[in-house]
């Protein structure tokens, strides 16, 4: 493993080294790093051992929620991705439970403050961002809450251009860059109160919210107005060998990988075909690593065609209608054993394939991190809900609706808003659309003069195209965002190529018939090497459905206003290049299957609550005991009551329950209780803990 020090999108400043010790070896991170990264740098996975089975625990969620990751600092038991590093640092492997730490000095019992705000922003993500500046701007008092030490959320892990419309949610604006602006917005806002660092804990009955500031002290806060817009926690999938190391979510991936900029694996796999497992794919070779497939259980991936597109061009194999039979290796993952699905959703005999891999990204959707929401309505306070959170969908959306939210409490508070909330309610419904199957379009006949050709082929919410165009000539059928863009021709196109490197799924090519018609030039967008393309280098010019042959760069330019995405110019014979869609550096290389083998699981031994590793055959006894309340079966078992509060198996207990023929109505949801995370005893007795671990 090693710090990626060259990246194609994000800028990297050189960072100091810390030193700090691990179980007693020597080991160098650097600054502003998390522990988890810096024992990810070290190539070290395995962060200690369960107490229940001595399984080995390492990284999982990367986001705070799951424990995982505990290691133990100065004799502190703490999550290793949450923890900055810092010089000297002293960690040790978590082996079993964390011994309680000697202190036997008196307690001096302190009051927790009380703070009043007009409105309480828990998330400082696409959704909190743009509520707290649309809020902020309106003069409202607001106190911003979020748990990272950076504001953005997801937007910092997001390195390619967002969908949408420009004027509404920076459309063709990378998600770090936009996650920066609104930053700095807000930090400039005087009615706002930003802090980060900080967890919201629970919501209470007498309207209080409880605040662990700085990871450091306890508040209660007493809003008139709760925003939560908490996002959405990744959902896990039950396989064989699911908790090995090396198996977590595409977020934990991103978050290693473009935030801490740790080249995290050598060969990924990826499960799940939406849109963040296909993102997922392409940051990985972006950041040098090799994508050994995909797998998706449907017969196509469910998410947007172009960013399929830009993985199938580099040569990444697509297992539609196929899944994951098991993970394998003992320690560590080193295999993954995928089998194709008859139309029962039975894996077909004979399918089964295995694949090499040190990392495997579950990407099989997310879920919305709700429960302060449902809390709060429960003690009957004015609060709203908005982004993932609200409803799963891209970070776009989020932004559009933390906006529309912010309004209603505008609107709820009596400041006067100019906008027509259902006219933006519509809009946002629009950009939450599932994308729809693709649609068959022909090529252009024309083959002369400079046009942009557009290889998107699915409706999906995004015009950024359309707004560039100096001669206004791009426009979408009856101006809808939704609908496919086309170029009028009413004003030639003068070749700026601003529409190429606009796109968010790199699908617009510039094609020039003007100085040979024969063989015109095609000027591709290339977001894979921060280097300049020389002119005469070969490269691999590739359709949709392979590589068309190798030609020589006849320019490579980067407009200002879009530092990061090349333009690279080649010219080809015309009988393909109105076909060609792209450019690659280096050959694909296909990983072969290696010879199957397979560590032997029954069903029931598959591990369901990864904190108190209770099996998939413990749950689905106590079901058939007749067990139908979530409350009995985690007194029975323990599952849901680790360190993550069954954020992650409750989904998993509610699949066992349906293929056990349970109905949904049968069953009895668990209790919800606080705390959100674990927080040590003394914060409630008003003493601040240890600053920084
Ligand atoms: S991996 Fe650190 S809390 Fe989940």
């Amino acid at each position: 493993m090693e710090f990626i020090s060259n990246h194609p999108i994000i800028d990297i400043t050189k960072k100091k080294e810390i030193e700090f010790t691990f179980d007693g070896k020597i080991l160098i991170g650097f600054k502003g790093m998390v522990i988890s990264s810096a024992l990810f740098l070290n190539k070290i996975k395995i962060f200690g051992q369960h107490p229940k089975d001595r399984s080995p625990q390492g990284i999982f969620c990367a986001n705070g929620q799951c424990s995982q990751c505990n290691v133990i600092v100065n004799g502190v038991p703490v999550k290793a991705c949450m923890t900055l590093l810092t010089e000297g640092m002293t960690i040790e492997s978590c082996n079993g439970l964390p011994e309680l730490p000697m202190d036997d000095d008196p307690v001096e019992v302190k009051d927790i403050n009380i703070i009043n705000t007009d409105v309480l922003v828990i998330g400082g993500g696409p959704a909190g961002l743009s509520a707290t500046k649309i809020l902020g701007e309106s003069n409202v008092h607001v106190i911003l809450v979020d748990d990272k030490a950076k504001l953005g959320g997801k937007l910092v892990l997001q390195t390619h251009k967002f969908f949408g419309s420009q004027e509404d949610v920076y459309a063709g604006t990378r998600g770090i860059d936009i996650g920066n602006i609104l930053e700095e917005i807000v930090s400039t806002l005087d009615s706002v109160e930003i802090w980060i660092n900080s967890i919201a804990l629970a919501v209470f009955s007498d309207g209080l919210i409880g605040i662990l500031k700085e990871k450091d002290e306890y508040i209660l806060v007493k809003p008139k107005y709760i925003l939560i817009a908490t996002g959405a926690r990744e959902k896990m999938l039950v396989f064989p060998g699911n908790t090995l190391p090396g198996i977590y979510g595409a977020g934990a991936f991103q978050t290693l990988v473009n935030r801490d900029l740790v080249k995290a694996a050598e060969n990924v796999f990826i499960v799940g075909g939406g849109n963040v497992g296909l993102i997922a794919g392409y940051h990985a070779i972006q950041a040098g690593i090799n994508v050994v497939g995909l797998v998706e259980a449907l017969s196509q991936c469910g998410g947007y065609k172009v960013h399929e597109d830009k993985l199938k061009r580099l040569g990444v194999p697509l297992f539609t209608s196929h899944t994951v039979i098991s993970a394998n290796g003992q320690d560590k993952l080193e295999s993954i054993t995928i089998g194709e699905l008859t139309d029962s959703w039975k894996i077909e005999p004979g399918s089964e394939k295995t694949f090499a891999c040190d990392t495997l990204l579950i990407a099989v959707g997310l879920d919305p991190v709700n429960e302060f929401y449902h809390k709060a309505l429960e003690y009957k306070m004015k609060v709203w809900i908005a982004g993932d959170a609200q409803e799963i969908a891209e970070a776009s959306a989020a932004i559009f609706t933390g906006k529309i939210e912010a309004l209603k409490i505008l609107t709820e508070i009596g400041v006067p808003i100019t906008e027509n909330l259902k006219v933006l309610e519509d809009f946002a419904n629009l950009m939450k659309i599932k994308p729809p199957d693709p649609v068959q379009t022909d090529l252009i006949d024309k083959e002369e003069g400079i046009f942009p050709l557009f290889h998107c082929n699915q409706e999906i919410p995004c015009n950024p195209c359309t707004s560039v165009c100096p001669q206004e000539q791009i426009k979408t059928v009856d101006d809808l965002i939704t609908q496919l863009p086309y170029f009028s021709d009413d004003k030639d196109c003068i070749g700026c190529g601003k529409c190429v490197s606009v796109c968010p799924g790199l699908a617009i090519t510039l094609v020039d018939y003007r100085k040979d018609r024969d063989s015109p030039v095609v000027t591709f967008p290339l977001e894979l090497t921060s280097e300049e393309i020389e002119v005469g280098r070969t490269v691999i010019v590739v359709s949709n459905d392979g590589e068309l042959g190798e030609f020589e760069v006849t320019r490579s330019r980067f407009l200002k206003e879009y530092p990061k995405t090349q333009l690279v110019s080649v010219m080809l014979p015309s009988e393909i290049a109105k076909t060609a869609v792209g450019i690659k550096l280096i050959k694909s290389t296909y990983t072969e299957p290696i010879d199957f083998y397979q560590q032997l699981y029954t069903g029931d031994d598959i591990i369901v609550c990864r904190c108190e590793r209770v099996s998939v055959g413990e749950i689905r006894k106590w079901i058939r005991y007749g067990v139908r309340d979530f409350n009995e079966l985690k007194a029975l078992t323990k599952a849901g009551m680790g360190a993550c509060g069954g954020k992650t198996c409750t989904l998993l207990i509610n699949r066992i329950f349906r293929e056990e023929g349970i109905k949904q109505e049968k069953i009895i949801a668990g209790t919800k209780r606080p705390l959100f995370v674990e927080v040590p005893m003394s914060a409630f007795a008003g003493i601040k803990t240890k600053k920084g671990i």
